[in-house]
């Protein structure tokens, strides 16, 4: 089937006619596939490939050379979705060297957008990559390369003042140029209020149903992760075929099925 190709601008339009973006991760060509069959709009390459691909602990082992293998690998099976790149840990500790693993990601991985953690430690990186016509996606909230400052995968904003200093960090990333945004594991009113403020798409995990998207890790919503967080749903019930279980993530998503409060942080 020949879709569309989609673009920041076409997710742009999906916010302004309030039709939800469907993410999903994926690490490989075979997948990739697959998920596009289902309908998914944005295919990201998460670091999340460091524990459900390597079975490492965390995210931060991750290399930038491995984020080029996983996405040029993606990109071969890509034909209409937006891939998004993740920026691994360190990759971007300066707009130098944020500028350098950009490049490569999209050279040599063929990412069509980077994805990087955090908010006002990271603006100036952001003016310069956007400057040069690199797409930006910001990650707010629960942020998992952060982890070990962070203490464990917490819900974040429940506080006033947290909550306050990551719609300021929302703010603060998209008037530096970022083009769609992340949140993690906040409450899901602050998911809301986020989504309202900005005029970029805000894409939830673990951040209710009010955002402007959402994006599950594969595995999670696959059922194989033995561990999964609480906000995940398994879609590989019922007897379903893998690209039932896509599909019917796809739907659910669509038409608000899923998150509910079942998925959701107060
Ligand atoms: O690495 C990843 O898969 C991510 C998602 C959890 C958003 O960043």
């Amino acid at each position: 089937m020949s879709k569309k190709n989609i673009t920041v601008r076409s997710l742009l339009e999906m916010k302004s006619a309030v039709e939800k973006i469907c993410v999903l991760t994926s690490y490989d060509a075979s997948f990739t596939r697959l998920i596009e069959d289902a309908g998914v709009e944005v295919i990201l390459v998460g670091d999340s490939l460091g524990m459900v691909i390597q079975g490492q602990e965390s995210t931060l082992p991750v290399t930038l050379d491995e984020m080029i293998y996983h996405t040029r690998n993606a990109a071969r099976a890509r034909e209409y979705s937006l891939l998004v790149a993740d920026m691994p840990f360190m990759s971007y500790r300066s707009p130098s060297l944020a500028m350098e693993s950009a490049g490569r990601l999209m050279k040599e991985g063929g990412a069509h957008m980077v994805k990087l953690e955090g908010g006002t430690p990271q603006l100036e990186a952001i003016r310069q990559l956007a400057s040069q016509g690199i797409p930006v996606c910001g990650h707010l909230g629960l942020l998992p390369q952060s982890v070990h400052k962070l203490g464990g995968y917490r819900v974040q904003g429940r506080e006033q003042r947290d909550a306050s200093l990551i719609r300021e960090d929302a703010r603060l990333l998209q008037d530096a140029g970022v083009d769609m945004l992340v949140l993690e594991c906040v409450p899901d009113q602050l998911a809301a209020q986020v989504a309202t403020e900005l005029s970029i798409p805000v894409i939830g995990i673990g951040a209710g149903p009010d955002c402007d998207g959402q994006v599950l890790v594969l595995y999670d919503m696959l059922g194989i992760n033995p561990h999964p967080p609480r906000f995940v749903k398994n879609f590989l019930q019922s007897g379903r075929t893998i690209q039932e279980a896509l599909k019917a993530y796809v739907d659910a998503v669509k038409s608000g099925d899923f998150p509910t409060a079942e998925h959701s942080f107060k």
